[in-house]
């Protein structure tokens, strides 16, 4: 029998074989200093720094810690955030970018100095970051990039060709003396540090709103708090500061293979699109994988079946590293917010006690770190420099701005009317074993998926965030919301936000 090339089952390389401690559900009201909603790399390290400060901290987990984006990314601990600098010279200024380096340099070099204190085995590894060109225009905006390097003043960085890839390429920017580790081993480590300080964990425990001082759930507990940290990664409260307006989500797709013997050294992302993002890292079976990222789209929108992007990552994978099987497949999503640079901060102005992380633009090990330390200042009153950088309420708005607005709310629009107004043509019986689509069923539109064994599970399609038509996701079996992001299982279940009621199931008799 032939070996399938790749595996039937999406699962995250990080959370394979990585056991994870399990928390009660929180079943009564509480009353605490601090209130974390939500148990990623951004809430997990606000915990660990207000672990250190005595406050009663609580850290409230919707499903389970770490099976959010953090434990789906690919993990490179760099500052190298793609073409960054000169887009934030371009819509800032020099000033803003120079700070954003700075503020990324110092979480890295936390991450790093943090795991030699606690002694975090995460296979933390220092290696070149690459930014790389292979078309003529990418070769200008790699070489733009160095100039912005230049201006502001960051070392450490060359033009080269020579990257160690196994493929030739136009031009690479080379930073030195970046990172790349697990992130699930290493928020892991300091998840259990926190809890040694005093933080409680509850998982299964979905917030809902947030009133005042309280945080409400959705089984009708609440959560007085002096102060709440919202680290849901999509602010499961976005209507205050209509941060679903301010944002997008994309989506992306990655695959992991045992590594040829002469891997690269060093982690690497090409500046055109498609997307190809190259690392490896250390499995725990003591062998090296290579990681293959890329194929990126906003969630909700690609037209077709998307393991046609595994497919594609596939074949670059053969062609140019001859990987003929991979072990792991899976996607996920990040925020992108209109400027580029994350929303952390006071939540909505005048608010001063709910605060909010979020937007980081797939670059969330470095802005998470950030994020977690700029609000655990503002929660121990301590000043911080980036306090005004990452500010929410920074947006006044540029032209870039107001573009990316129009785009993305215009993008908005079109999925509410086509939701609305397209009719399908598939009947049930149209829909194969192991598929979803949105069907015709007595008159109705209704997303319809039958399970491997023919089984059948309807739902109503419109998402219970703010109406627009979901689509299927055939790669991971779910209903992804085309407008903000919103995913569902096959029967309707929420999988992340900004919806938190599931989709409204329809009763299916044969
Ligand atoms: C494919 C991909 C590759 C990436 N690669 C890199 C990389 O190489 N380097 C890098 O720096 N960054 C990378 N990123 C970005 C980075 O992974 C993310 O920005 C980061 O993990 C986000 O962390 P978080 O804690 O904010 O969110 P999450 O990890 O998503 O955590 C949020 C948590 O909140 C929970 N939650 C949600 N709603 C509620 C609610 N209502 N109540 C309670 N809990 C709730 C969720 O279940 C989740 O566990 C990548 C992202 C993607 C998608
Ligand atoms: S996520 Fe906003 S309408 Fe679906």
């Amino acid at each position: 029998m032939t070996q399938k090339i790749l595996p039937s089952e999406s699962e995250s390389y990080w959370l394979a074989n990585k056991e994870l401690p399990l928390f009660p559900k929180l079943i009564e009201d509480i009353e605490v200093d601090v209130a974390i909603v939500g148990a990623g790399l951004t809430g997990i390290t606000a915990a660990y720094l207000l672990s250190q400060s005595g406050r009663k901290v609580v850290v409230i987990e919707g499903s389970n810690i770490l099976k959010g984006t953090t434990g789906f990314t690919t993990a490179k601990v760099t500052v190298q955030h793609g073409p960054i600098y000169q887009q934030l010279i371009n819509t800032f200024d020099e000033q803003k970018a120079r700070l954003y380096y700075d503020a990324n340099t110092e979480a890295k070099n936390f991450i790093k100095q943090t795991i030699e204190q606690l002694n975090i085995h995460c296979d933390f590894e220092t290696l070149p970051a690459y930014l790389y060109a292979d078309t003529e225009e990418g070769i200008e905006e790699v070489e733009k990039e160095m100039d912005a390097y230049n201006t502001l003043g960051i070392e450490g960085a060359t033009l080269t060709k020579d990257t160690g890839l196994p493929y030739t390429v136009k031009q690479a920017l080379k930073l030195e003396n970046q990172g790349q580790f697990h992130p699930v081993k290493y928020a892991k480590a300091l998840m259990e540090k926190a809890i040694e300080n005093g933080v409680q964990f509850y998982e299964e425990t979905r917030a809902k709103t947030v009133k005042s001082n309280t945080v409400e759930l959705m089984e009708g507990q609440e959560i007085r708090a002096n102060k709440i940290l919202v680290c849901s990664h999509f602010p499961f409260n976005d209507g205050d500061g209509l941060y679903f307006a301010r944002m997008h989500s994309e989506r992306s797709y990655a695959l992991a293979s045992v590594a040829p013997t002469n891997y690269p050294k060093g982690m690497y992302i090409n500046v055109e699109k498609p997307t190809r993002s190259v690392r490896t890292a250390m499995g725990n079976d003591g062998k090296r994988y290579l990681l293959i990222g890329g194929e990126g789209h906003v969630t909700g929108r690609f037209e077709g079946d998307t393991n046609a992007n595994y497919e594609t990552l596939a074949a670059f994978g053969r062609e140019q590293f001859k990987v003929s099987h991979y072990d792991y497949r899976w996607s996920a999503q990040d925020l992108v917010t209109l400027d580029q640079l994350p929303y952390v901060g006071t939540m909505t102005a005048g608010k001063t006690d709910v605060l909010v992380a979020t937007g980081y633009a797939k670059w969330g090990m470095t802005n998470s770190t950030v994020a977690a330390k700029i609000m655990a200042d503002l929660v121990l009153e301590k000043e911080n420099r980036y306090i005004d950088l990452y500010n929410p309420a920074r947006s006044k708005m540029k032209k870039e701005d107001i573009k990316s607005f129009a785009k993305n709310n215009a993008g908005v629009a079109k999925e509410l009317v086509k939701g609305k107004t397209e009719i399908p043509d598939l009947k049930l019986e149209d829909i194969q074993s192991g598929s979803g689509d949105i069907i015709m069923l007595d008159g109705k539109k209704v997303g319809a998926y039958k399970d491997d064994q023919g089984k059948v599970y309807l739902v109503k399609p419109a998402c219970t965030h703010m109406g627009c038509n979901v689509s299927f996701n055939s790669a991971e079996s779910s209903w992804d919301c085309p407008c903000h992001g919103s995913r569902f299982s096959y029967n309707g279940d929420v999988i992340e936000g900004p919806a938190f009621e599931p989709l409204e199931k329809v009763e299916y008799t044969d």
